[in-house]
């Protein structure tokens, strides 16, 4: 009991001192009680008890500033062996939607702001492995349904007694005539702290696996470092002995989210390196970065000298850059994950039918069963979200990518191709329709 307390301090002099104190009050009432039952007449007696109290307290000391890893190693068994029970349970019971007020809106920069989420119900919290996601339903004012998106998780707090989300406002692409983001607009502008929120439970592949020992190169730029900082918190604290950078983009100080966060991560793991690049540093920023320009391959490499598994997200042209780059520079694909929170912009949903052309694809039908419409399949869509979409239907979706799950929608008949593998598990019967175009003559969708 008391060495686990012990282990669960992770500052050396602060568990050094707890150990000094805990073994001079122990020795000192041991000596008290010596004497007042003995009633020695030798006044040696009393020097003997204050000198082995404070041999006691040195060697207390000593102990609690060496039993670090032991304490650590501990902990980190402790904190599996705690979760996974928790874990079995909480997915047992919770499997759809589950309310969520907001208890904390913490602006971390120009554009992000964090919500600290805790369970209407005051019930547990399942954990979740670091890099996954939360998917939330909002009812927005002027939507015909309710709009549904997903985030990752951006913190690894022990115990799981929040969840926190933290959402880049999305504007407007430059250079198109569209809304700015829904859902991240909304969720900055109207909700607020004791707003109810609706979540479904973590989800999704893009994670680090704690236990292993390989470096692991955490790179990301702009809001693509909330998992991040959900790993880099887990392996300080689950397995802190593992070789970590923290590498990432921002275009200055005033972008850069979650600066002294990372930092004092790093003050608790000497295994951590960070490294942040600025685009375009103002004068204000200088002692905060450590390099001018993009984060790329060449920099990736002048910092890490040594086989590593490497952690990507941001956006769509600095991934397709690190991805390339990494290839290039001999790394395995299955060392380098990633995950991509918007795919490259593309004006949707307000695009007019146009004819099939090629002979094969004219022969496609696609069947809305619920709406009643049968559509000849368009090659101008790529995909069958999108196809519903241009054909008036506004079927749920978030990723468009096949990450989610939120297009999931039931093929009644005929049957379909991916673009790309789904990452998101999928019911038999089902499609995920961002990623899915139809490859027999007749599909039925239940839609
Ligand atoms: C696994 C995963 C994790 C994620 N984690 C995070 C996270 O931690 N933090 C975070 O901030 N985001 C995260 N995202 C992104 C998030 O889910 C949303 O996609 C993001 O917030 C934008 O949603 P929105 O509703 O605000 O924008 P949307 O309304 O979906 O619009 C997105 C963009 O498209 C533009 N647009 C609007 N209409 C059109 C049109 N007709 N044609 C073309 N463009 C249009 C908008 O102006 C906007 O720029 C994550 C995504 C995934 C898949
Ligand atoms: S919208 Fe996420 S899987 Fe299709």
């Amino acid at each position: 009991m008391l060495f686990e307390s012990l282990g669960r301090i992770q500052n050396p002099v602060v568990r050094s001192l707890t150990a000094a104190l805990t073994t001079l009050s122990v020795i000192t009432l041991a000596s008290a009680i010596a004497i007042g039952v003995t009633k020695p007449k030798d006044e040696s007696a009393y020097k003997t008890a204050i000198y082995a109290s404070l041999i006691g307290a040195g060697g207390g000391a000593l102990f609690g500033w060496t039993f670090k890893g032991k304490g650590n190693q501990l902990k980190a068994t402790q904190a599996l062996q705690d979760e996974q029970p928790t874990q079995a349970t909480e997915r047992s019971t919770w499997k759809d939607w589950r309310n969520f007020v907001v208890v904390r809106k913490v602006k971390e920069s120009e554009e992000i702001t964090s919500f600290y989420l805790q369970p209407e119900d005051q019930g547990k919290l399942p954990s979740f492995q670091p890099g996954q996601f939360l998917t939330i339903k909002l009812e927005i004012p002027g939507q015909a349904r309710p709009v549904i998106r997903t985030y990752s998780l951006s913190d690894y707090a022990e115990p799981h007694t929040y969840y926190r989300l933290s959402i880049k406002r999305e504007p407007k692409p430059s250079g198109l005539d569209v809304m700015p983001g829904l859902a991240s607009n909304f969720m900055h502008d109207l909700i607020h702290e004791g707003a109810v929120i609706p979540a479904k439970p973590p989800s999704g592949k893009f994670v680090l696996d704690v236990e292993k020992t390989l470096p692991a190169v955490l790179i990301s730029n702009g809001v693509g470092i909330t998992p991040m900082i959900s790993m880099a918190k887990a392996v300080t604290r689950l397995n802190p002995e593992r070789p970590l950078w923290f590498i990432h983009g921002a275009r200055d100080g005033s972008f850069h989210a979650f600066r002294e966060e990372v930092s004092a991560i790093a003050a608790q793991n000497p295994n951590l390196t960070i490294h942040y690049a600025y685009s375009r540093p103002r004068q204000d920023d200088a002692g905060y970065y450590h390099s001018t320009g993009y984060v790329d391959t060449a920099l990736i490499q002048s910092l890490v000298m040594q086989d590593a598994e490497y952690f990507l997200c941001g956006s769509p042209p600095f991934m397709e850059g690190l991805r390339s780059g990494l290839k290039e520079a001999g790394v395995p694909e299955s060392r380098v994950f990633f995950e991509m929170f918007t795919k490259a912009s593309k004006v949707t949903g307000d695009r007019s039918l146009t004819k099939a052309s090629n002979g094969d694809v004219e022969a496609m039908a696609v069947v809305f069963a619920q709406a009643n419409q049968t559509i000849a399949w368009s090659a101008d869509s790529d995909n069958l979200l999108e196809f519903a979409e241009a054909n008036g239907l506004n079927p749920p979706y978030s990723c468009r990518q096949g990450i989610c799950g939120t297009c999931e929608c039931k093929l009644l008949e005929g049957e379909v191709e991916y673009q790309t593998a789904p990452t998101a598990s999928v019911e038999d019967g089902s499609v995920l329709l961002c990623i899915a175009k139809p490859k027999t003559s007749n599909v039925i969708l239940d839609l």
